[in-house]
């Protein structure tokens, strides 16, 4: 069975939590492709080599998840040519036999359009930048500023802008429990996979 549940959205919306629930309930693979513009961010170098060359290991690098590794990430996602070289592989996985969940910003428009499931996860900046400082602690006031700083640059730049997709269903969690969202996620998968 190909069945692909698309999640976009920005940081901090809850994607991940509410991608890795549905993948576990669902028994779908699940990819965050955050992490791949956060490992070519993190690379150095020319990034349009370091997004034709990412290795495993570059995958699995103990770093990828700090707030520069996010910045980073997000300066090099404006370039074109790094998100042309990550396509294939997002999609391959996408359309793979068994169900996908794919989580990022690009993956209902422009990943996979025909994804079975779409969804856009977001939520206001107060609540998202609170999530990550509970994360990453320091000063709560410079995580709000990242946070603005990196949407901004993520809705507006020319390649691939963070938008949701006409056929996606927008949740907001800045007021939802993490179970509220999950089950609403599941309920409109469930759904999804009946009517097939
Ligand atoms: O989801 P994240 O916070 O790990 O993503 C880090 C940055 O990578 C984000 O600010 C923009 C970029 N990104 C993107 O442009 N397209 C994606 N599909 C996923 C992430």
């Amino acid at each position: 069975m190909i069945f692909t549940v698309a999640i976009d959205g920005p940081a901090a919306a809850g994607k991940g939590t509410i991608g890795r629930a549905i993948a576990r309930e669902f028994g779908f693979a699940h990819l965050d492709t955050g992490l791949l513009y956060r490992a070519v961010g993190v690379k150095g170098g020319d990034p349009v080599v370091a997004a034709r060359s990412l290795s495993e290991a570059d995958l699995a690098r103990g770093d990828l998840r700090t707030l520069a590794a996010g910045q980073a990430a997000s300066r090099v996602a404006v370039l074109p040519e790094v998100r042309a070289a990550l396509v294939a592989y997002q999609r391959t996985f996408a359309r793979r036999e068994g169900g996908a969940v794919v989580d990022g910003r690009d993956i209902g428009t422009v990943i996979c359009p025909e994804a079975e499931v779409k969804l856009f996860v977001t939520a206001s900046a107060e609540v998202r930048a609170h999530r990550r400082w509970l994360e990453v602690g320091g000063d709560e006031a410079k995580v709000l500023a990242e946070v603005r700083e990196r949407d901004e640059r993520d809705r507006n730049r020319a390649a691939s802008p963070m938008v949701a997709a006409i056929d996606a269903v927008t949740f907001d969690t800045s007021d939802m429990t993490i179970a509220d969202a999950v089950e609403r996620a599941c309920a409109l998968v469930r759904g999804r996979m009946e009517d097939m």
